[in-house]
């Protein structure tokens, strides 16, 4: 793994932004990305280029369950806000968190299956999930519904004005899906991170910390700020 420490999660926007071009220099097609607080800034300096993404498909990770497209709170909503209507990509997708569960996680898996993800962009939680596959998650898991941990309940309740609308379920991609990706971009920003960051990078390879799997990936560049890399 290759590991860079910026500053902070402005700089790393813009180191993950320079390895995102330098990809589209190349073969890149297929973008897996993330929500939450850390691609923002990435998203940011996506939006402010002069790169052309009409010709690019992009896939997401999750999306809550029981979330309409525009819930303000979905991440339909939080991807579009942020990316999508700046910079349309040819075309983009994100689990349906209406949809029916017998069915979704097939048709998420097949357009994965249909679109190899070039690069993807990841963010960790602080008990060390990627995407929303939280601890315990077979590290052969494709997409499907998925209980969300109190603590993720905990740390996605800064978005929601009550507690009770927090959604407790998910559809994710799996970790299979994500480890399929031939590049991986994971940003870790915020002193909260270093505990799981460290685990990720330097513990043993376990479901316990689902983002340690990222170990046996040939091709993960890690950003992180110096507090979340203190530990390191
Ligand atoms: P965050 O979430 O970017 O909002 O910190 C990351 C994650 O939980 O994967």
């Amino acid at each position: 793994m290759e590991k860079i420490i910026v500053k902070d999660n402005i700089e790393g926007g813009k180191k993950a932004f320079e390895l995102i071009k330098e990809g589209m220099r190349q073969e890149t097609k297929v973008l897996g990305l993330a929500t939450g607080s850390t691609p923002i800034a990435l998203y940011k300096e996506m939006t402010e280029s002069d790169l052309d993404f009409g010709h690019m498909t992009a896939i997401n990770l999750d999306e809550y369950f029981g979330l309409s497209a525009d819930n303000d709170q979905s991440y339909h909503y939080f991807m579009q806000e942020q990316l999508f209507s700046k910079k349309p990509f040819k075309e983009t997708f994100i689990p349906d968190g209406l949809a029916d569960e017998e069915t979704e996680p097939a048709r998420y898996d097949k357009i994965i299956d249909e679109h190899p993800i070039d690069i993807q962009i990841l963010g960790i939680g602080t008990n060390g999930h990627i995407g929303f596959n939280e601890p315990g998650t077979s590290f052969d898991s494709t997409t499907r519904k998925v209980s969300l941990t109190e603590s993720t309940i905990a740390s996605n309740k800064r978005n929601f004005e009550k507690a009770e609308e927090v959604p407790r379920y998910a559809y994710s991609m799996g970790i299979k899906s994500i480890l399929s990706a031939k590049e991986i971009i994971l940003m870790v920003f915020g002193e909260e991170k270093a505990e799981a960051i460290k685990k990720t990078l330097e513990g043993p390879i376990t479901t316990d910390v689902p983002g340690s799997v990222l170990q046996q990936h040939p091709n993960v560049v890690v950003i992180m700020d110096e507090a979340a890399a203190k530990l390191i």
